[in-house]
């Protein structure tokens, strides 16, 4: 038989008729009715056989200036970029350093409008959107002070941040920070996580905290990942990016525990090691030390 296209019974065997569509969920948690776009985006930033990212954060500069190992971003960032699953920056810096062609997802900082000599909870939305899209931006972010001398206004710009990538399909990564006067533990990033996933942002970024680390992730209903915070001896902070995945961590955003590390080329693979394989902090130490003796055996300047 021949259908109103010409095409007959043997060449339609391609529709498989008894074969069911398989239907999907998404790796992320709290991420499946998501639309297309956030999703694909999404999985560029996690990788999708882990469900974990490595972020490399070198979005400093945009409070602190020219911070301590991020002298010159042209000099530091470029041989770490190949090793990291996503980086995360302020649109300056991502001209400042990264080439078009590392093809890697970037979260862009949109906040503005403090710096460390004055209150930082002071902030604006000072990007918009049009030029995220145009950047190529795979998430966008922004801070909410929870508890914050400005808490109102960080929860504004991170709903109209929200809303605005709702409109293109671009996720939000909400960064939380608490008050002052509040401890980083499990009850207030807690409090912080939970309020940004509940306004809309697609994942969060904290602090790890001990105890309770694995309820602030159970209580917040979208992937969590965490900052890598002060700089520590490599050792520690290798454990740290265990001690949270395995609490249920998505991975971290790491900054100065990787650029400021003494091969902060080894470091990052370690990192990788620990957030991909779950390998254990002292395998990851020795591993960043066989690492970071073959790289300088062979004369790497990073
Ligand atoms: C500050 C940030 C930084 O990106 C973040 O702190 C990650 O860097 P580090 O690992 O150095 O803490 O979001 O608001």
């Amino acid at each position: 038989m021949v259908d109103a296209s010409g095409a007959s019974e043997a060449e339609g065997r391609g529709f498989a008729v008894n074969v069911p569509v398989e239907t999907r969920g998404f790796f992320l948690k709290g991420c499946a009715h998501l639309g297309y776009g956030m999703k694909s985006r999404l999985a560029r930033i996690f990788e999708p056989s882990s469900g974990r990212t490595v972020m490399l954060a070198f979005d400093h500069g945009y409070i602190m200036g020219p911070t301590s190992g991020l002298e010159r971003l042209d000099l530091a960032i470029p041989p770490l970029i190949p090793h990291a699953d996503s980086l995360m920056c302020t649109r300056g810096a991502l001209a400042a350093c990264v080439p078009p062609e590392a093809r890697k997802p970037v979260v862009l900082r949109c906040g503005s409008g403090a710096t460390v000599l004055k209150e930082l909870s002071d902030e604006v939305l000072a990007v918009d959107l049009e030029d995220a899209v145009r950047l190529g931006a795979a998430a966008v972010t922004t801070m909410v002070y929870v508890g914050g001398v400005h808490e109102k206004e960080s929860l504004h710009n991170m709903s109209r941040l929200i809303n605005a990538g709702n409109r293109f399909g671009i996720p939000a990564l909400a960064v939380t920070a608490v008050g002052k006067d509040m401890a980083r533990d499990a009850r207030y990033l807690g409090l912080a996580c939970r309020v940004a996933a509940e306004i809309g942002a697609a994942f969060v970024k904290t602090y790890f905290c001990e105890p309770g680390f694995d309820e602030v992730v159970a209580g917040c209903p979208v992937p969590v990942v965490i900052a890598g915070g002060k700089k520590l001896p490599e050792a520690e902070a290798l454990a740290m990016a265990y001690r949270a995945v395995d609490q249920g961590a998505a991975g971290v955003d790491m900054g100065r525990n990787i650029f400021l590390s003494e091969d902060p080329v080894a470091m990052i693979r370690a990192v990788r090691a620990v957030v991909h394989d779950l390998e254990k902090p002292e395998a990851a130490l020795e591993l960043f030390r066989t690492l970071k003796n073959e790289r300088r055996a062979q004369g790497a300047r990073q």
